[in-house]
């Protein structure tokens, strides 16, 4: 596999690619001589770093319209128990002053705190289109100064809704008489609209301008009802895709911001354009067919244009831009992309290009919609995969198998003459016969194909589709297509990988990259469903349930920062928060609504993000009222009809789900109310939890601890949601237990059980089950999705078995993160690493090794910085290998008979440097570390560690 950036469209764009690599690095080395990162001597002797400075949870953002951005930094230091006391922020509007350490903006001078994340800025008032450069500085625990951090920067966007003075415009490409007619039939009748696609040539739209004076900087403001593709003399704009990305159009749209300043041209004609297509604005959308939000396709874009001189042009989309079609003649999200090479307009975005046969474009002042900018993290290519194996199932029918099902396209190489059309489809399994298997895609067309132009060889990848695909089947090739045929490229919003995990069973290493590649194909715009038929949408359970193992694999801030404003935006009238967001049909459901509590919860505890509880406060109120109020007596009623949604042959009962939740939402509540001060309305909530919880034993719970319904998911929901008086807890434990066993310690739970099961049964005493269930084999089991092939999370436990086959095409994708929320359990459990409250400001160490694990190697990059963790068993030792970041502590747990037992660094664990004995709790000796790295060792730990299994 090779990693690589990429860019769409053949030679001339790979040249682009170079440049931009080549432009990065230079603005790289600009910004460390222009600001100023001189590193001196004195610097070497200094304790204390801070570094990756980030705005709004992203690197050196552009385009922000958030009014007071918050900053957060690292601080890394080689010695123990390191700590920030003090910092001091520079904020400068040139990287001259701020090299200067002028921070004319905001200096905050040196404050006493020991704060690293979520500094809300405090300077001038920002506005519109400014650019700001930041460092920081820190005082250790000795009150010694840092060198200063290198800096950074962020830009704001147009802030205000008049800063806007581009037009949309629009190419209504004209229409066939059967087009305009299907068309109407589409306007009128959902089921026509379903099953009869209009696919209707992309847009190009482009205007030039002239540059006469030389130009110190180029910001281009850009987006789109519908995809756009930016391109500027002859070059594609940034490597995003899928731009502006997915968010409720029916309220709002992103912008995205590019700094243009090298692709402009002084002196002479300059050329801006843009390709548009249908996306998810009017596109094929779930199974609710084309043209959901709208079918007219706009585009609408600002470029401010600074000279040296201090004088200032924009160009903006007007009346004054023409517009043809062209080699794009379809472009469907799910149904793939038709690219006819013949009709190629070479050369269409750049200088001396000859548009007279092109037509005026359209201007459209209906438009009323929201413009922000875009508070997400695009998609990107980021990796390219070879073919393991080519075939040729029938005569002339080429079938490539990528190794890996994943979310993307292929880029096709091909020669032959103009006219010859290789036809793509994708799948992600084979049928017995080697040919692929397309009908769980149900709707989904998954087709591109490739008219050639004929003379020499041509590279295509389309730009405005995505597949969920292990398979690549190739028709129509002309002669014998070989291994270079085919690459896939893999896409996915692009979020920093802050986790890393090892051990020493395979099985357990396999699932763990099943999980991060579901994650990986899921990740796309919103958290998703599946990226492979005509569903692909933001399903709320399934998002709430895999939101904290997603955290341990990426940077999920800015992510959900953005998703959870399409969720409320999809909030419904009575307060119900939706099944899927952005919001395509009706309808909530108990543990699908709950996801606008739960994930900002999640947010909250991973990143300690107070700002985004205060966001949402208002809308999580709302969902906890609704619940409130069609509740009888603090019982719940069903909500939706889901319940424990895919379990194998255990419905848990609707009610008992419902309740559960409702006193689930209630405490979290508590918990944020808390969090953001509302101590008032802790209490309430408290008191809500306490009242629904009791109503919940009441109804549910028999006095020996039998649970209504007698499921494993309904042990699991009293259970691990704190719904039982303690003396009830054992009894149901017990339950629990029985309930495996009948099941020859197998699983049978659905979405909703399954994240509660192995902390569960963790907290209960039983790890030993824990392990047990993830290292099974037997149907149901990760273990058999294995065995059978599975490089992804299924759907179902039984997606396929051995003795039927494939499930029910109706419902069955192979790549479907939601049973992969164990993740959270193999990072907080097996390798040990958690927070203790929010924002990993303290720490938790606790591996709880079991099973046939004999080692674990894990790292989770933190809000906060690195945390690392490596445990194995040396003889009848225990060694315990962690780092934890500067200005952090962590309790660390070590199993062991008592502290005496415990090394660290070759002495006694309690006296070395940076460790503090606190107590022996159930098998282990609790010591409190500072920052730094350790080496424990625990003595005939693993005797101990058997007894317990
Ligand atoms: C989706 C699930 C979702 C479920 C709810 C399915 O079609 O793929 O992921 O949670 O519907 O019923």
């Amino acid at each position: 596999m090779l990693e690589s950036m990429m860019l769409k469209g053949g030679i001339i764009m790979n040249i682009w690619n170079v440049f931009t690599v080549v432009r990065g690095a230079i603005i790289a080395i600009t910004l460390v001589v222009l600001m100023g990162h001189n590193p001196t001597s004195a610097q070497e002797t200094r304790k204390i770093t801070p570094n990756y400075l980030r705005c709004e949870y992203r690197v050196n953002p552009l385009g922000i319209d958030v009014a007071l951005p918050r900053l957060s930094w690292v601080v890394e230091s080689n010695e123990r128990s390191q700590k920030q006391t003090a910092y001091r922020i520079l904020v400068a509007g040139s990287p001259e002053k701020l090299n200067q350490n002028t921070g004319d903006l905001w200096d905050t001078g040196k404050v006493k705190s020991d704060e690293t994340i979520h500094i809300a800025y405090g300077g001038k008032p920002l506005k519109s289109r400014m650019f700001a450069y930041w460092k920081v500085q820190v005082w250790d625990g000795q009150d010694m100064p840092s060198a200063w951090s290198e800096t950074a920067l962020w830009s704001t966007g147009l802030l205000k809704a008049e800063d806007w003075m581009a037009e949309w415009i629009g190419y209504d490409v004209p229409l066939s008489n059967r087009q305009k007619l299907d068309l109407q039939l589409q306007a009128a009748n959902v089921h026509y609209k379903r099953f009869k696609c209009v696919y209707l040539p992309s847009p190009y739209l482009r205007t030039d301008f002239h540059l006469d004076k030389a130009v110190r900087r180029a910001v281009v403001y850009v987006t789109a009802l519908g995809l756009y593709e930016l391109h500027l003399n002859g070059r594609r704009v940034g490597n995003d895709y899928f731009t502006p990305g997915w968010s409720d159009y029916r309220k709002r749209v992103y912008y995205q911001t590019y700094d243009v300043t090298d692709l402009l041209r002084p002196g002479g004609e300059n050329v801006v354009g843009a390709i548009l297509s249908d996306g998810w604005y009017a596109g094929n959308i779930s199974n609710q067919g084309q043209r959901h939000y709208g079918d007219k396709l706009r585009l609408r874009l600002q470029m401010h244009i600074e000279y040296e001189d201090g004088s200032e042009q924009v160009v903006a989309s007007d009346g004054n831009w023409r517009a043809s079609d062209g080699a794009i003649r379809e472009g469907d999200i799910q149904d793939g992309e038709t690219y006819d090479s013949r009709r190629e307009m070479v050369g269409w975005s750049g200088q001396n290009f000859d548009d007279n046969g092109w037509k005026p474009v359209v201007t459209d002042d209906n438009i009323k919609i929201m413009v922000q900018a875009y508070p997400g993290i695009p998609v990107h290519g980021t990796m390219e995969i070879k073919p393991i194996a080519l075939t040729e199932p029938k005569p002339s029918v080429f079938v490539y198998n990528l190794g890996q099902n994943f979310s993307g396209w292929a880029r096709l190489r091909v020669r032959g003459k103009a006219g010859d059309k290789v036809v793509l489809r994708f799948a992600e399994m084979l049928n017995p016969d080697g040919t692929i298997y397309t009908t769980n895609l149900r709707g989904a067309r998954a087709t591109d194909t490739y008219i050639l132009k004929g003379g020499g060889e041509e590279v295509w990848e389309p730009r405005f589709t995505f597949h969920g695909f292990q398979y690549v089947e190739v028709t129509g090739y002309p002669g014998k297509p070989d291994m270079e045929t085919i690459t896939g490229i893999v896409a996915h919003s692009d979020l920093p990988v802050v986790g890393s995990f090892e051990c020493s069973n395979p099985l357990v290493n396999k699932l763990y990259s099943n999980i991060v590649w579901g994650q990986r194909s899921n990740y796309f715009e919103v958290p998703t469903d599946c990226p492979q038929r005509d569903e692909r949408l933001g399903w709320t359970g399934d998002a709430q349930v895999f939101v904290r193992t997603a955290s341990y694999n990426m940077d999920i801030g800015a992510f959900f920062t953005k998703w959870l404003v399409d969720l409320e935006d999809g909030q419904f009238e009575d307060g119900s928060f939706p099944s899927v967001a952005p919001t395509v049909h009706g309808g909530t459901a108990a543990g699908w609504g709950d996801a606008g509590v739960v994930c900002p919860w999640t947010i909250h505890r991973v990143y300690g993000d107070t700002r985004i509880l205060e966001k949402h406060y208002d809308a999580m109120v709302r969902w906890v009222d609704f619940l409130d109020q069609r509740s009888k007596g603090h019982f719940s009623p069903p909500l939706g009809s889901w319940g424990d949604w895919l379990h194998i042959d255990a419905p848990t009962p609707l009610e008992l789900i419902a309740t559960a939740y409702f006193a689930r939402s209630a405490s979290l509540m508590a918990d944020m109310a808390r969090a953001v001060g509302r101590d008032g309305e802790a209490e309430k909530y408290e008191k809500m939890f306490n009242d629904i919880s009791s109503a919940f034993t009441n109804r549910f719970v028999t006095s020996d601890g039998k649970v209504y319904g007698d499921t494993q998911t309904a042990y699991l929901m009293a259970l691990g949601f704190n719904l039982l008086p303690d003396k009830m807890r054992p009894r149901a434990a017990e339950r629990l237990v029985d309930r495996l066993r009948e099941r020859d310690w197998r699983l049978s739970t659905g979405f909703l059980g399954l994240n509660l099961l192995l902390p569960t049964l963790t907290k209960v005493g039983r790890i030993d089950l824990a392990y047990r269930l993830l290292t099974n084999r037997e149907f149901p089991s990760w273990g058999y999705t294995i065995d059978q092939g599975a490089t992804t999370i299924w759907e179902r436990w039984n997606s396929f078995t051995k003795e039927n086959g494939f499930n029910d095409p109706g419902m069955n994708s192979f790549n479907h993160y939601a049973f992969g929320s164990v993740g959270e359990w193999m990072f907080s459990t097996l390798a040990g690493i958690d927070t203790d409250g929010a924002g990993f400001k303290r720490i938790i160490i606790r591996p709880q090794p079991g099973g046939d694990i004999t080692w674990v190697r894990a790292g989770y990059n933190s809000i906060r910085g690195n945390i690392a963790v490596e445990w194995k068993f040396e003889g009848d030792d225990l060694i315990l290998n962690t780092t934890i970041p500067a200005n952090t502590t962590a309790t660390v747990y070590i199993p062991a008979k008592n502290e005496g037992d415990v090394t660290e660094s070759k002495g006694p664990a309690g006296q070395s440097p940076g460790v503090r004995l606190l107590r022996m709790e159930s098998g282990a000796a609790v010591f409190e570390i500072g920052s730094g790295s350790y080496s424990f060792v625990s003595k005939g730990a693993k005797s101990i560690l058997m007894q317990k299994h």
